[in-house]
């Protein structure tokens, strides 16, 4: 948990970088809204999750082995177009193992999950919208490319559902939902991993 607090702060750092550029370019800070996507058909109902739905994927309470794959910090705020930070929301991500397969009954190979590896995960935006995830860098599952699923929840509401990918990964240009998207809209949910303090991180910013 040290290590995600950490990387809060250095997000902070960065997105009061971001808003004191925006102010020297003499214009308001807003952004784009984040694009939708559909949700698939492999969200976790709370019956198939594990018992631990943190905001570590990698590491599951009580087992000593962590997930297979390649690790990294996934973080981000969530802010409403004008940049005003939405605390208190309910992000969830879930994705498939480093195999490609996914925790969820109606994948034919769910047999196959990586048991270290938790799948699905949550985290609450603190007062400044900021969340993090620890967990691994996403895998090819047949017929589409690597991405991470991610849902927004305000309260009980459901405000967005998309999709997370990899920038420049060569199995987008191949994969109709991401090239469904414009090229602003793609940049909006796709990752950059750059070396953090944990290790490679990535930051998506959402606004809704
Ligand atoms: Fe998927």
């Amino acid at each position: 948990m040290t290590l995600l607090k950490k990387s809060r702060r250095s997000l902070l750092a960065g997105f009061a970088g971001l808003m004191s550029s925006s102010m020297i370019a003499g214009k308001a800070f807003a952004g784009v809204l984040t694009p939708r996507a559909a949700e698939g058909p492999y969200y976790p109902t709370p019956a198939m999750r594990t018992p631990d739905i943190d905001n570590d994927l990698v590491k599951i309470v009580g087992l000593v082995q962590e997930a297979g794959g390649e690790i990294f910090t996934l973080h981000g705020s969530v802010m409403d177009t004008d940049g005003r930070p939405r605390a208190g929301h309910r992000i969830e991500i879930w994705q498939c193992d480093m195999e490609g397969n996914y925790m969820h009954p109606r994948d034919s190979r769910s047999a196959n999950f990586d048991p270290a590896f938790q799948g699905f995960g949550h985290d609450i935006t603190d007062g400044t919208g900021s969340y993090v995830f620890r967990t691994i860098k996403s895998a090819i599952y047949p017929g589409r490319t690597p991405h991470i699923h991610v849902k927004v929840f305000d309260g009980d509401r459901e405000i967005l559902t998309t999709q997370f990918y990899i920038k420049d990964d060569p199995n987008n240009a191949r994969d109709g939902l991401f090239n469904r998207m414009s090229e602003i809209d793609a940049d909006a949910v796709s990752m950059v991993f750059v070396e953090g303090e944990a290790g490679p991180e990535a930051t998506i910013n959402m606004f809704i």
